[in-house]
C-alpha cells in the first residue's frame, strides 16, 4: 500500500508522496519490496496514487532490477486502506496474500510466518508490538485465558493492552467477500481494523508478536528514528 495523502509529513507531501522519502540509502518503499522478496514473494502489486504512476515508472517499473514483478493499481482517493485492498481482489485471484503499508518499517523476516500461513491458513493473521504510546494506535486486546485476540481498538482512549497491530497483514483470497460489506468509519475511511476485528468474530484472525524493532515512518519524527533505525544508529523506535 503507497497511496494516502501522508498529512502528517506536510509540507513535503503537498509535492512528493511519501513513500518516495529516502530512509537510509532507499525511498521509503523498496524496504517493503526487500522484505517480500525476502519473504520469497515475487508478484507485487503496488496501490499508488495516480499522479505518481509515471514517477514509479521511472523509479522501479516492472520491478526486474529488484528481481520482482511489479503491477501497479490506482486508488482515486484515499478511502481507506481496506479500500485500497480490495482493488487487490483480480490480482490476489484465490491466492493468500500479504498486504504490507509501505511507510511501515520493520526488522523481522516475514519468510516463515508467509511459509505457515501457506500450509495452514486462517482467513487472517497479524503482526503485534509492543508500544508506549497506545492511544496512537490499532491496539489488540488479548483473551488472557484463550491467548486469543479479543477485539481492536483504533486509538482508545483508555486502551486494553499496549500491543499495537502493525501495518503487516496475511488474509485469505475468502477475506475480500467481508470486505464488500465494509462501511466508511467517522473519518470516511474503509478501515482494516474494521475488516480485523470481523474476522475475529469468526474467530479466524490469528497473530504473532514482532521481535524486532518496527515504526510507522508517518511522521516527521518516526521518519527521523526510521532513519537512525535503518542506519543502526538506533537500537529500538521511540513510540512516544
Ligand atoms: P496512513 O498513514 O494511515 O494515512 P496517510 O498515508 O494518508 O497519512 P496521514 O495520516 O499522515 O494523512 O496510511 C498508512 C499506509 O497506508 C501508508 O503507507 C499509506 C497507505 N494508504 C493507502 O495506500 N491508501 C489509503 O487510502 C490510506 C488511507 C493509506
Amino acid at each position: 500500500m503507497a497511496g494516502g495523502s501522508g498529512t502528517r509529513l506536510s509540507p513535503i507531501t503537498k509535492i512528493v508522496n511519501k513513500h518516495f522519502l529516502p530512509v537510509g540509502k532507499y525511498p521509503m518503499i523498496y524496504w517493503s519490496l526487500l522484505k517480500l522478496k525476502e519473504a520469497n514473494i515475487e508478484n507485487v502489486l503496488l496501490i499508488i496514487n495516480q499522479d505518481d504512476r509515471p514517477l514509479y515508472d521511472k523509479l522501479i517499473g516492472d520491478g526486474r532490477e529488484l528481481e520482482l514483478k511489479v503491477t501497479y493499481k490506482i486508488q482515486d482517493e484515499p478511502l481507506g486502506i481496506a479500500h485500497g485492498v480490495s482493488l487487490a481482489q483480480s490480482f490476489v485471484g484465490n491466492s493468500p496474500f500479504i498486504v504490507l503499508l509501505g511507510d511501515n518499517l520493520f526488522q523481522d523476516s516475514l519468510r516463515k510466518a508467509v511459509n505457515d500461513f501457506d500450509v495452514d491458513p486462517k482467513m487472517g493473521h497479524v503482526f503485534l508490538k509492543k508500544v508506549t504510546n497506545p492511544m496512537a494506535y490499532g491496539i489488540a486486546e488479548i483473551d488472557s485465558k484463550t491467548n486469543k485476540i479479543k477485539a481492536i481498538e483504533e486509538k482508545p482512549a483508555n486502551p486494553k493492552s499496549d500491543l499495537c497491530v502493525t501495518g503487516i497483514y496475511l488474509y485469505e483470497a475468502s477475506v475480500f467477500r467481508y470486505m464488500k460489506q465494509l462501511v466508511p468509519s467517522n473519518r470516511g475511511e474503509l478501515e482494516i481494523t474494521d475488516l480485523n476485528n470481523q474476522l475475529i468474530k469468526e474467530g479466524q484472525l490469528g497473530y504473532q508478536m514482532l521481535n524486532g524493532w518496527w515504526i510507522d515512518a508517518g511522521t516527521h519524527e518516526s521518519l527521523y528514528y526510521a532513519n537512525q533505525l535503518i542506519n543502526g544508529d538506533r537500537k529500538e523506535p521511540n513510540h512516544e
